[in-house]
């Protein structure tokens, strides 16, 4: 069974719900505390061991490709300042063993299609997908390395769920599961963004995937669905028929910076967590809650 080596990352979207802030600049690069959407995921990637970064863009995203690449300018400035510690943190957002590589989306035509677009660089390889909207907090293993655990152990595709209220559930990919004997989740059937009363559970999708590369052969025949995109969900309602897919019910907090709550929660958690911000910003949120 391979080892998963690469991740896609679809950046393409055009992130209308913030705008104005993301008129000009990606929201994959809005920040939270000190560091872009897009670096969290790289991050929790490479914690898995992938050493591939496939991002699929799109018009105004080159700030993602600067981020990930040297910054000579930059780095000069810093030396010559003896800002070292600076320094380093721009000297080290990948390790060298990790290669990006950028494919452009031109027409933004749904998850499903992004994730097609990958294809030519992933190949006959399972690989994994991550959402930089949901930002995952976690307190031991990343979510795609519990995935890639248990990868190692089922090695079909997994999907990351959470339990979502009822009346949310047309917000997400919904899937039935059902109970296999050593307690895995077998994941039964997926429906995209179902309305509360006929959606078949509260299991929600969240934005980390393992994908075995059936699901290109699936995508090629998948029509646009929900929302007129072509949905990776639907994809994956396919597989099924094909292959075993599992759930995985992560270990972490999830926030949804594709929200303006959601990117607020956030911000407050990682501000209340950071080792050199967290003391004082506590003092200040008692202060102002008061
Ligand atoms: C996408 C997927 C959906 C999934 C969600 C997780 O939807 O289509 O199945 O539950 O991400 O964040 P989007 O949020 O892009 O509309």
């Amino acid at each position: 069974m391979g080892k998963i080596r690469k991740a896609v990352f679809p950046v393409a979207g055009l992130g209308t719900r913030f705008l104005p802030a993301t008129k000009a600049s990606p929201k994959e690069m809005l920040p939270v505390v000190d560091k872009p959407l897009i670096q969290y995921a790289a991050e929790e990637a490479e914690d898995a061991g992938i050493d591939q970064l496939v991002f699929i863009t799109g018009r105004n995203k080159r700030s993602i490709e600067d981020h990930f690449d040297k910054a000579y300018e930059l780095e000069m400035e810093l030396e010559r300042m003896g800002k070292q510690r600076l320094l380093e943190i721009v000297q080290t957002i990948l390790p060298p063993t990790v290669n990006c590589i950028y494919l452009r989306q031109a027409d933004v035509l749904g998850l499903g299609h992004a994730v097609l677009c990958a294809r030519p660089v992933v190949g006959e390889e399972p690989f994994a997908v991550l959402l930089a909207d949901d930002l995952i907090q976690v307190n031991g293993r990343g979510v795609v390395g519990q995935m890639a655990e248990k990868y190692e152990r089922y090695g079909c595709s997994i999907l990351s769920v959470m339990e979502v209220p009822r009346d949310k559930t047309d917000k997400y990919g919904i899937v039935r599961t059902r109970t296999d004997p050593d307690g895995m989740l077998r994941v039964v059937s997926i429906v995209e963004k179902p309305a509360p009363g006929d959606a078949p559970s509260n299991l929600a999708v969240v934005g980390r995937y393992l994908l075995t590369p059936g699901i290109f052969r699936k995508l090629e025949q998948t029509r646009p669905g929900a929302a007129g995109e072509i949905q990776l969900t639907d994809a994956i309602a396919a597989l099924l028929a094909d292959e075993p897919v599992i759930a995985h019910l992560f270990e972490g907090k999830r926030y949804d910076c594709g929200s303006k709550l959601g990117y607020l929660e956030a911000t407050v958690e990682y501000g209340l967590a950071h080792p050199e911000l967290g003391t004082d910003f506590a003092d200040y949120l008692r202060r102002v809650v008061r």
